[in-house]
């Protein structure tokens, strides 16, 4: 190995502290307790565990975690009225509707319900908008988190050439306008890319956002690139047991780390950057509402 390792559960971690100490102050110099809503619909085994683990680690740093789980057959007006009610209430700052969704829910029109000031997810065409010309605002909570790790690994991104691999609304395309802003030189692929391995190996920095497992491959890679991985994939793990699985991420990580400069592993990359930035998103929200930022 000899690519630096990201660990992005340490930064998560550092950063989860910085943000329970400006709720701390939030609470004592302005009497404010942020609140984050958390409404899951259904019982998709992934989303129980993440809407579990935002709920908790929303109360560790000292904030109010309300929490809504809401049965399958749940209709969306049914929904549409949750969130309208949560876009009224003072005590909550932050509204997240966890997706996937059940077919009888348009997300779009969920999201369109989301009050843009309590937007933590920037989801909402409002603070995407706002995101994309530099007003102040909650950003996307995945990209916002690759973006800190950039920043901690390489310090300035300016001028360096960034290659995202996938144009989700949810990464892809965020990711691509918050490393404009720190004037990067940006190409979005995805899976209309001709050549994409030639593509790739113009890149300083390598995004893989596309939830195919281990799919970047090592001679992909220009070496001393930096390579933050966004997949979590689960494959069967036969040599763990029969019926056993593991985690893996969008690139081949096992020969990528002989050539990367540095690399984000999976578990423990971005992962655990999400929901804490989720977390600070919420302060922002709240800060936001009370004018104070
Ligand atoms: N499902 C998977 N990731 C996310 C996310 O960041 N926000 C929401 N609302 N749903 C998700």
């Amino acid at each position: 190995m000899t690519a630096k390792l990201i660990d992005g559960k340490a930064f998560a971690e550092g950063l989860r502290a910085r943000v329970a100490g400006h709720v701390e102050r939030l609470k004592t110099e302005h009497g404010i307790t942020p609140g984050l809503a958390v409404v899951i619909v259904g019982h998709d085994p992934a989303s129980q565990v993440y809407v579990t683990n935002k709920a908790k680690q929303t109360v560790e740093v000292g904030m109010a975690s309300f929490k809504y789980e809401l049965p399958e057959d749940t209709s969306e007006a049914d929904v549409l009225a949750l969130v309208h009610e949560l876009n009224a209430r003072p005590d909550v700052h932050g509204i997240l509707v966890q997706n996937p969704l059940p077919p009888q829910i348009d997300p779009l029109k969920v999201i369109e319900a989301i009050s843009p000031a309590k937007d933590v997810d920037c989801f909402t065409p409002d603070s995407v908008g706002r995101a994309v010309i530099g007003l102040p605002g909650p950003r996307s909570c995945t990209p916002l988190g690759c973006l800190m790790l950039l920043r901690d690994t390489l310090g300035s991104l300016s001028g360096l050439n960034a290659v995202i691999i996938g144009r989700s609304n949810l990464v892809g395309k965020p990711m691509a306008q918050l490393l404009l802003h720190e004037n990067c030189t940006v190409t979005i692929a995805h899976s209309r890319t001709k050549d994409l391995p030639s593509v790739v190996r113009q890149a300083d920095i390598v995004i893989a956002a596309v939830g195919r497992p281990n799919m970047v491959k090592a001679d992909w890679l220009k070496p001393g690139a930096t390579v933050i991985d966004v997949g979590i994939n689960r494959v069967p793990a036969p040599d763990k047991g029969e019926g056993k699985t593991r985690l893996v991420g969008d690139v081949d990580f096992a020969a990528a780390k002989d050539v990367a400069g540095a690399i984000t592993p999976v578990p423990g990359g971005v992962g655990p950057m999400t929901i804490a930035c989720l977390l600070a998103n919420t302060v922002t929200t709240a800060s936001l509402i009370n004018r104070l930022l």
